[in-house]
């Protein structure tokens, strides 16, 4: 499985070029993109898509907020939670699985450690992402610097684990698998590349 977070990296034209782009290379890639762009990627692709976040209200008063139908009626597969950019409380985290899981919505939630991702997966999460935060948008990667931990959780988690932060290399990705992960999770090394498309290619060419 390989997950591009799109982040907030790109808007408007932008987005949806970078979206054909891996569209191209894979349709079955994930992408987590900004709410606002999601119509108009369904409309255009047919890439796996996922919202970056959503909330736990159901439809009503509460204006500004992302809610689970709205990114489902708009053409996404899933949402992202709990990104070390945007942690959400442990029972806002429960109220929203729940929540999606009865929209059938799919769920791709963010640990920081092993006792993060252990508590999640009580929650019955359809992901769990593994990332050190302070590898985030890094040189260094995930499988380089912590490959104990992500056999560790690999081990001990029973739901599919993802492995994210620093990746950029085709020995990377290799790694991660090797050491137990479902799948890799990347943002920066796609999306500011000056060739994502090749970028890509090369990720996956190991
Ligand atoms: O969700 C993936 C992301 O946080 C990893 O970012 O830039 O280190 O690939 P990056």
């Amino acid at each position: 499985m390989i997950v591009i977070n799109f982040k907030t990296y790109k808007q408007g034209k932008e987005v949806l070029k970078l979206a054909k782009i891996i569209e191209r290379v894979d349709k079955n890639i994930i992408v987590g993109v900004q709410a606002a762009d999601i119509v108009k990627i369904a409309e255009k692709t047919k890439l796996n898509i996922y919202a970056q976040h959503v909330e736990h209200f159901g439809p009503g008063r509460h204006t500004g907020y992302i809610l689970p139908e709205s990114v489902k009626a708009n053409g996404a597969k899933g949402t992202f939670l709990n990104h070390s950019e945007h942690k959400i409380a442990f029972p806002e985290l429960k109220k929203t699985i729940e929540r999606c899981k009865k929209l059938g919505l799919k769920t791709m939630v963010f640990a920081s450690s092993l006792k993060e991702a252990k508590k999640i997966e009580g929650l019955k999460p359809d992901y769990i992402v593994f990332e050190p935060p302070e590898l985030v948008a890094g040189k260094i990667s995930v499988s380089k610097a912590k490959p104990e931990l992500i056999k560790k959780i690999s081990k001990n988690v029973k739901t599919k684990i993802i492995v994210g932060a620093g990746i950029h290399t085709k020995e990377d990705v290799k790694k991660s698998l090797e050491l137990g992960a479902s799948g890799i999770a990347v943002s920066s090394a796609i999306t500011l590349a000056k060739n994502p498309e090749r970028k890509l290619r090369e990720l996956l060419s190991y």
